[in-house]
């Protein structure tokens, strides 16, 4: 049986489901950041000790200007109402992606968040804000031939030491990684991490993803066969 230590999500399908309901898209983003919290307790009773959810990607800023505004809100409602619910569980907050481009009050509150929940040794529950992974991969990139020219680091690494330049340093490889809402796509989430993830799309949509649909997930991912490439065992 497979365990899942990393699971990852694409909160895909919060505009569908609120138009759906005839509410407006924020109404979507709204119940999608509750959802948030819903499967991080979830996914943690369940084992899992890091959750990587895509909030924001480093091509969401072509939304329109209202929506993106009310995304970089969220932040500051979401923790106000469960950051002392996530201290109290031992959840630790990491917020990865370029955070020098967001409004400065939403890149303080994520800051804070990570400052509050530093020492706590449970889930890790991981927030990718202006995330995307090939300009992570472009930046890791850069950052090593840094490195390189100041002779601080040989030209000759492996993909372990590789990892230390990624925005991820320090967490182990994607094992599942779910998206909502039926589209079969990665959307530029977790390009190298994902590198044997097993992959599995649900019909839901983010707000009607529910720790049911998560665990039917996660027990169809313990019977998959995970090779890593070798030859199956018979
Ligand atoms: C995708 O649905 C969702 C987003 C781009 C935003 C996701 C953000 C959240 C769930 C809020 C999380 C925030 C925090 C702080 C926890 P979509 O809008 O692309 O839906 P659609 O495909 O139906 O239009």
């Amino acid at each position: 049986m497979n365990k899942c230590r990393h699971l990852a999500i694409i909160m895909d399908g919060n505009g569908r489901w609120a138009k759906a309901q005839g509410k407006p898209r924020t109404a979507g983003h709204l119940a999608g950041a509750d959802n948030v919290r819903t499967i991080a307790i979830a996914a943690d009773q369940a084992g899992v000790e890091y959750l990587t959810m895509y909030a924001f990607s480093t091509e969401n800023w072509k939304r329109a200007a209202d929506e993106v505004n009310y995304i970089m809100k969220l932040p500051a409602v979401f923790f106000k109402k469960y950051m002392q619910e996530f201290i109290d569980r031992g959840f630790r907050m990491w917020i990865i992606g370029e955070l020098d481009a967001l409004p400065a009050a939403t890149r303080d509150v994520l800051m804070d968040a990570m400052e509050k929940s530093k020492t706590n040794t449970g889930l890790n529950l991981i927030i990718c804000m202006n995330y995307g992974s090939q300009r992570e991969i472009l930046l890791a990139a850069k950052a090593y031939a840094k490195d390189v020219l100041e002779g601080k680091a040989d030209l000759d690494i492996t993909e372990e030491q590789f990892e230390d330049y990624l925005m991820t340093k320090g967490f182990p490889p994607v094992d599942l990684l779910i998206r909502t809402s039926g589209e079969l796509r990665i959307s530029n989430y977790l390009l190298w991490q994902i590198a044997y993830a097993e992959l599995e799309f649900v019909p839901e949509a983010w707000p009607e993803f529910t720790p049911e649909v998560l665990n039917r997930c996660l027990e169809e991912y313990q019977n998959r066969d995970r090779r890593f490439g070798g030859v199956k065992n018979v």
